[in-house]
């Protein structure tokens, strides 16, 4: 038997491999309750402009909310022999309230509705990552508001280089998570067009009323290019590329996460719910949330890398290879979704190690620069020169096994004489961070101020 819905002109079926090569319904049944809204609104376009009689939409509109109420109840069988969801509902429509559903496919085509349904899945989606983007930026300033004048070491190169607040640290995540989410909601402005209309791709005949439907579909107009339309796929890019940002930046806190729960940093500790064990060492408590996470980024960035090269070269306007823009999105959508929802929960439980993060800024030279700052400020001498005096005086504490604002003011003199009592009462770790006020600078009362408007932005929306 030839396909049913457009095997008109044929006289064989088709090739049972290539049926199983050309079929997406595998994958693009998650389009279902879009394309059946689609739907919808393109026969009740198409009532209001007289192209079909309102009893005939009536009847169509009915037949879907069956089709998509034995959907939502799992009742209905997809079948690979109709190849996509859209021939898949379209069937069973016409299996419900006969043929009169062919009136349903009059002046669209499906790279039009495909090019829709595609449309209002990343709309949801976008809005849902959004919302789990604001959940980690809560945690991670209420951690931050918690540890506000939590003191660890900061560093450049993975070596200690100056002390910061933990607080401090987490709000920097804050800002980054926020920029991801800003990407995300700008590319909504883009979607906020609808493809629906333009049918082939050539627009059509029939007079249609693109503004109606575009309207009943929550879009602000009707995209300007029936080409365009059908053809593009630059919106599921730019998605790809901002899920890869954020799967990215993402990684990066995991990374963190794994060196801090390790003995060595010991920073932090992480529940048993949220950490697992080895089948053979006994003693082991893995980060494997954090590491699955960092690893997830290279997945997502292979999905946007997916697309990118099935879209080079494609000539305008549809062409099949368009089909394979569903999985890469899907898959990427899934993993960054399931990757937040860990993180905020690891953000929300981590508990961490004040005493020993403290310790470990003492311990790793962290005041040298400050040091080196007052000398400048007190002696009058050039930075170069205190940088010096200040790399004596850390071989010094080094060999000594002390920490910097351990030595006495004997101990300084040693290294030089112009050093008094006065200037090493200033070196202390305490004072060091509270004096680092200037504009995004680590103090605590500028964390917590930082934290508690991040809070209260989060809050309020
Ligand atoms: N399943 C197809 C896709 O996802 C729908 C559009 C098919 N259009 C066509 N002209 N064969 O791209």
């Amino acid at each position: 038997m030839t396909n049913k819905m457009w095997g008109g002109r044929f006289s064989k079926a088709t090739n049972e491999l290539l049926e199983d090569l050309n079929a997406s319904i595998k994958y693009d049944y998650r389009l279902a309750k879009y394309d059946i809204e689609v739907s919808i609104a393109h026969i009740m376009m198409l009532a209001k402009s007289g192209v079909i009689q309102k009893e005939e939409c009536n009847l169509i509109v009915d037949g879907l909310k069956k089709v998509q109420k034995e959907i939502s109840d799992g009742k209905f069988e997809f079948k690979k022999k109709l190849e996509d969801i859209h021939m898949n509902i379209e069937s069973r429509l016409t299996e419900i309230i006969g043929p009169i559903a062919g009136k349903l496919h009059t002046a669209r085509s499906r790279n039009d509705q495909v090019a829709t349904d595609i449309r209002l899945f990343l709309i949801e989606k976008i809005n849902g990552l959004v919302e789990l983007i604001e959940e980690n930026q809560k945690m991670l300033s209420q951690q931050a508001l918690d540890n506000f004048d939590a003191i660890m070491p900061g560093y450049t190169h993975l070596q200690i280089a100056q002390p910061i607040t933990l607080g401090h640290h987490l709000l920097s995540y804050v800002e980054l998570f926020n920029r991801d989410k800003l990407r995300l909601t700008d590319s909504l402005k883009r979607l906020d067009e609808s493809p629906l209309g333009a049918a082939a791709m050539a627009g059509t005949s029939y007079p249609i009323d693109r503004e109606y439907s575009a309207k009943l579909l929550g879009f602000n107009k009707p995209m300007s290019n029936s080409i365009d339309a059908v053809s593009s796929r630059d919106m599921l890019l730019e998605t790809l590329s901002n899920i890869a940002i954020l799967s990215v930046n993402l990684s990066r806190l995991a990374e963190e996460i794994i060196l801090w729960v390790s003995t060595e940093f010991n920073f932090i500790s992480l529940p048993d719910t949220l950490t697992t064990g080895s089948s053979i060492m006994p003693q082991k408590r893995n980060p494997d949330g954090a590491e699955i996470i960092r690893s997830k980024a290279g997945r997502v960035i292979g999905s946007l890398n997916t697309l990118l090269v099935v879209m080079k070269g494609l000539p305008l306007t549809y062409n099949k290879d368009l089909q394979e823009d569903k999985e890469p999105l899907f898959d990427a959508i899934d993993t960054i979704e399931l990757s937040l929802r860990v993180m905020s929960k690891m953000i929300t439980d981590m508990k961490p190690n004040r005493d020993r993060m403290l310790q470990s800024a003492k311990n790793g030279f962290s005041i040298a620069t400050d040091i080196a700052d007052v000398l400048v400020q007190d002696l009058g001498i050039p930075f170069r020169e205190s940088h010096k005096i200040v790399g004596s005086i850390v071989s010094y504490a080094e060999s000594n096994n002390k920490s910097l604002d351990e030595l006495l003011v004997e101990d300084y003199q040693k290294i030089d004489p112009r050093i008094t009592i006065e200037l090493v009462n200033k070196i202390s770790f305490d004072r060091i961070i509270h004096n680092k006020t200037s504009q995004g600078g680590t103090a605590p009362k500028n964390v917590k101020k930082e934290a508690e408007k991040w809070l209260k932005a989060l809050k309020i929306k």
